[in-house]
């Protein structure tokens, strides 16, 4: 069972996606976190994420290692572990340039291939991000579009940041947004065979509950 999980930045994809993982039993892979930590790298090295040509020749460099127990996932970079790092301003502003490089989207996308096939050994795997029903996983049984009004995503991300500026945060998530559904390789979109749940008037235990009731179905045949 390979479960696609696509949606805007703050639509609770990683708590949704966490929560049916384990619920359900199954692995679990945040792409975000993989673009995050590849910028991280590049921050790190010294360079500049607005020069995609500079950014794809040092793409193959980084050794990305990501943990699939939906309980703790795990990142890892070159060995070290980059889970927080990868959640701070300066990954925050620079990650939507270096999704937009192919040469890096090319790498990750080999990745989580790669990740899904030795999941499916088990009993199956959620996968999130932008273009797991597009492009890294077309062939899934189950995907979801997950999204939220603007203003609800950013009063989530702003308290999962703790306490960071509620409008500061919003203002961030609509520029990651544009470049992400903007960008000419794998943008963000509605994939077709997607089931689009807003969750803006959800607890996340009722998204829990109606994503892992579409695996379900889907593994049921029901
Ligand atoms: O889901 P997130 O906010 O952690 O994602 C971080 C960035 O990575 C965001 O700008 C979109 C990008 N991304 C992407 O382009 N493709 C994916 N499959 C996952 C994330």
């Amino acid at each position: 069972m390979v479960v696609a999980v696509d949606g805007t930045s703050g639509s609770g994809k990683s708590s949704t996606c966490r929560g049916v993982a384990q619920r359900l039993g199954l692995a679990y892979l945040d792409t975000g976190a993989q673009y995050r930590a590849m910028t991280w790298w590049m921050l790190e090295h010294g360079v500049d994420v607005h020069d995609a040509d500079a950014v794809a020749a040092r793409a193959g460099e980084p050794d990305l290692v990501s943990g699939t127990d939906p309980a703790g996932p795990t990142i890892t970079v070159d060995g070290t572990d980059v889970s927080a790092p990868i959640r701070g301003e300066a990954v925050n502003g620079a990650v939507s340039p270096v999704a937009t490089v192919p040469a890096v989207r090319a790498r990750l996308v080999d990745l989580q291939r790669e990740t899904i096939a030795a999941a499916l050994g088990g009993r199956g795997i959620v996968v999130e991000g932008r273009d797991i029903g597009s492009t890294v996983a077309p062939d899934a049984p189950v995907k979801v579009y997950l999204t939220a009004d603007p203003s609800a995503r950013a009063r989530r991300r702003a308290l999962e940041e703790g306490g960071s500026d509620a409008a500061a945060v919003e203002a961030s998530l609509r520029n990651r947004d544009q470049i992400d559904s903007g960008r000419a390789t794998s943008p963000l979109t509605i994939t077709d065979g997607a089931v689009q749940v807003d969750s803006t008037d959800l607890t996340l235990d009722e998204v829990i509950g109606l994503v892992s009731g579409l695996v379900v179905s889907a593994a049921t045949g029901s």
